[in-house]
């Protein structure tokens, strides 16, 4: 496992109210920011698995199945719903709170699965006072996690409402779903969960959107990333990042731009401009079915909270001409 070099965001919030409940919650979310180093130079070629990789995937699962004080410091498994609101874009925030009781919110990599809890509280009614009615007795949910992270709350919780409200998936990684199996959903999310830990970026993205309806988002978040557009560009231009992506040149291809370039979908990128740390976040909303996602190769994997990593992007063989 790489050292970490834990590196705190710098806040810039203008009232003292925001900056009190922004800091209480945000830390959470901001705890486990690290910066890797000792990336390899960029334009490593796709290879198969490699016993280093085999290695790194080995300490990572490691971390899955930590438990009491072996679990990191900055292995964050308890986010609060306010704590999701405050890391996703603004809109995910309205997004949930219109689903009614014939939608269904997945969230992928949930821990102890506190986010879905917070959402069943009254609080979140209070919150959240307009279209109290229209969502009723709220969206089912399902939780999806590598480990088993649910706790004595997560039980009274799911005992205390109708059968099949919540739901709680382990042992599997998204990409090891059947199609049908998970069925699909109006609302993904994912805060440092599969998106930031996958080694196989492009097929959770094709997992994930097949299990997205059309019309229906997904949001996310990356920590140490090249933003799309810079709110606090550093001074010295930044080399690596933990999650970064070149083509077969080497050259970068920011996330977003690979988001992007997934057919049917509108996608949405913005840097946080609370964090010195580059943290952009995403929405990915599906408006047709036939999602195409540009396949990505993994170069590089360190085992961290989250992983350091890199994708090559493999660009598809160009379509010889038809001879005439
Ligand atoms: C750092 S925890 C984040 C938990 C939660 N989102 C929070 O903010 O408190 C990472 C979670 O992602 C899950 N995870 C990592 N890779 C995954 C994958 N490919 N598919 C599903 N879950 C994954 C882990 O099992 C764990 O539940």
């Amino acid at each position: 496992m790489q050292t970490r070099d834990c590196r705190i965001a710098a806040w810039n919030l203008t009232s003292a109210l925001v900056i009190a409940v922004s800091g209480l919650v945000l830390a959470a979310g901001l705890a486990h920011a690290q910066v890797k180093s000792a990336k390899p130079p960029r334009s490593v070629a796709a290879k198969p698995p490699s016993p280093q990789l085999q290695k790194e995937l080995s300490e990572q699962t490691k971390i899955y199945q930590s438990r009491g004080e072996q679990v990191p410091s900055d292995y964050v498994t308890d986010r609060s719903l306010l704590s999701y609101s405050m890391t996703l874009l603004p809109e995910f925030d309205q997004s949930l709170a219109k689903l009614g009781p014939a939608d269904r919110w997945l969230d992928v990599g949930a821990g102890q699965g506190r986010a879905i809890l917070d959402y069943y509280g009254d609080r979140f009614d209070a919150m959240h006072a307009e279209g109290r009615e229209q969502r009723g007795s709220k969206a089912r949910s399902v939780a999806l996690s590598i480990e088993d992270r649910r706790d004595a709350r997560w039980h009274q919780t799911a005992a205390n409402l109708e059968p099949g409200k919540i739901e709680y998936r382990f042992g599997k990684r998204i990409r090891e779903y059947a199609p049908d199996e998970l069925g699909r959903f109006k609302l993904a999310t994912d805060v440092y969960g599969g998106f930031s830990y996958t080694a196989q970026l492009s097929n959770f993205m094709e997992k994930l959107l097949a299990m997205l309806e059309v019309n229906g988002s997904f949001y996310t978040v990356l920590i140490d990333v090249s933003p799309e557009h810079w709110t606090n560009r550093p001074a010295t231009p930044r080399v690596n990042f933990q999650t970064e992506i070149i083509n077969a040149a080497g050259a970068e291809v920011k996330v977003c731009a690979w988001l992007k370039r997934i057919s049917c979908v509108e996608v949405s990128c913005e840097a946080d401009a609370r964090s010195t740390t580059p943290i952009e976040r995403y929405r990915v909303k599906k408006v047709c079915d036939n999602t195409t996602v540009p396949a990505l190769e993994s170069t590089h994997f360190v085992a961290g909270t989250p992983p350091a990593r890199q994708f090559q992007l493999i660009e598809p063989a160009p379509v010889a001409p038809v001879a005439k």
